[in-house]
């Protein structure tokens, strides 16, 4: 198979011939060559110009020999389109100079689709699919409205995201208006990318752990479940969250086709939860890949075991790569996975 068809045949729950891998981050976090790109761009710039986001997307793929392309882009970008300007910045991360916090703020911010708001991510994948070929699947990506919601109203990165949780449970109505208008402007970005080359999609959910279960019941679920109804037949759709083990029945019930899991529960036990009718990925700690070869060689047999060779497993980290990490220990990862799931010849 190749890359592509294995990513495509896992995300469908088909048998595979190798158990496909990508690592979240895999663009921009721990290559010199990705360093060395940032030397002569800025961060923006790269993600504007489809030629360098391309460079950067396909830096891994050649280097790591992964079966997927995470497109270089960043889930605020469509916040350029919604007329909130923002600035990453060094050490920091995503600023937004005036948050949204009142009814007018929100009544502002402007839906609009990605050909108006983000035409260089359309840009980019249409070149990164013809590109690609079948190395690889396409993965294109967009920040939940939870998630995005939390930068929007705190208006910068915090552990507890306190502003947008208290405007969450003490006015759920200005609550659920911007959720709506977030949900409206990510399934049109989604087709998009869908339509320009995406084959799979990621719905990023970073922040939702913060949530329980009733307050992810009354005030997310419902919105995540209209984007992925909305996708339903387009691409496979993945769901990515961190610390929502309180919470993975109900991802699972929001129709996405594999729920991304972190290393907080075995892979087998989050399975279960989820249910067979989903996809799985995951579930390496990225702090492993600090540890020397055989501690990482030993917690990779250890996922492979708990999946069992089952339909429907990509493997990946738990969250992101962390930027000290040895791209060496990336690819014999890849090579291992790869390696010792060889399906036997029909
Ligand atoms: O594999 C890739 O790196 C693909 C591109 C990608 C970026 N951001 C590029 C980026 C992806 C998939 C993202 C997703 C993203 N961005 C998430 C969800 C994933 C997660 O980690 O939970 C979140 C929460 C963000 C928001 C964001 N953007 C933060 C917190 C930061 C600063 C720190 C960092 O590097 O994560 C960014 C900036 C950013 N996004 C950079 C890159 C390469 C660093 C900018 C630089 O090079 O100066």
């Amino acid at each position: 198979m190749t890359g592509k068809q294995r990513f495509l045949a896992a995300a469908h729950r088909e048998p595979v011939d190798r158990t496909p891998v990508w690592f979240m981050r895999q663009a921009g976090r721990c290559l010199p060559e990705y360093r060395a790109l940032r030397t002569r761009h800025d961060f923006m710039t790269i993600a504007h110009t489809p030629e360098l986001a391309v460079e950067a997307t396909l830096m891994p793929v050649d280097r790591l020999g992964v079966d997927g392309a995470v497109l270089f882009a960043d889930i605020m970008l469509p916040l350029e389109g919604m007329g909130v300007p923002f600035e990453i910045k060094p050490g920091v991360g995503p600023v937004i100079a005036n948050p949204v916090r009142t009814a007018e703020d929100i009544e502002r911010i402007r839906v609009v689709g990605p050909e108006e708001g983000t035409p260089y991510v359309l840009e980019a994948l249409s070149l990164l699919r013809r590109e690609l070929g079948d190395r690889g699947a396409v993965l294109g990506f967009a920040g939940a409205p939870f998630t995005l919601a939390c930068y929007l109203i705190d208006g910068r990165p915090t552990k507890e995201y306190p502003l947008a949780k208290s405007m969450m449970i003490g006015a759920p109505d200005l609550w659920h208006a911007l959720m709506t208008k977030l949900t409206d402007i990510t399934i049109a970005y989604l087709r998009g990318q869908i339509a320009a080359g995406a084959d799979v999609v990621q719905l990023f959910d970073s922040w939702l752990g913060l949530c329980s279960p009733d307050q992810y019941r009354e005030f997310v679920a419902p919105h995540t479940s209209r984007i992925f109804a909305a996708l339903k037949g387009l691409a496979p759709t993945i769901h990515f969250s961190t610390g929502t083990v309180q919470l993975l029945d109900q991802i699972a019930a929001t129709g996405c086709d594999m729920v991304s899991v972190d290393w907080r529960l075995p892979l087998d036990v989050a399975w279960e939860t989820i249910g067979a009718d989903r996809g799985i990925q995951g579930n390496l700690d990225p702090a492993t890949l600090l540890a020397p070869w055989e501690a990482v060689a030993l917690q990779v047999d250890r996922i492979l075991a708990q999946a069992a060779g089952r339909a429907g497993h990509i493997f990946n980290l738990g969250h992101g790569i962390l930027p000290q990490t040895d791209p060496d220990q990336l690819a014999r990862i890849v090579e291992r996975v790869h390696s010792s799931t060889v399906a036997p010849r029909q």
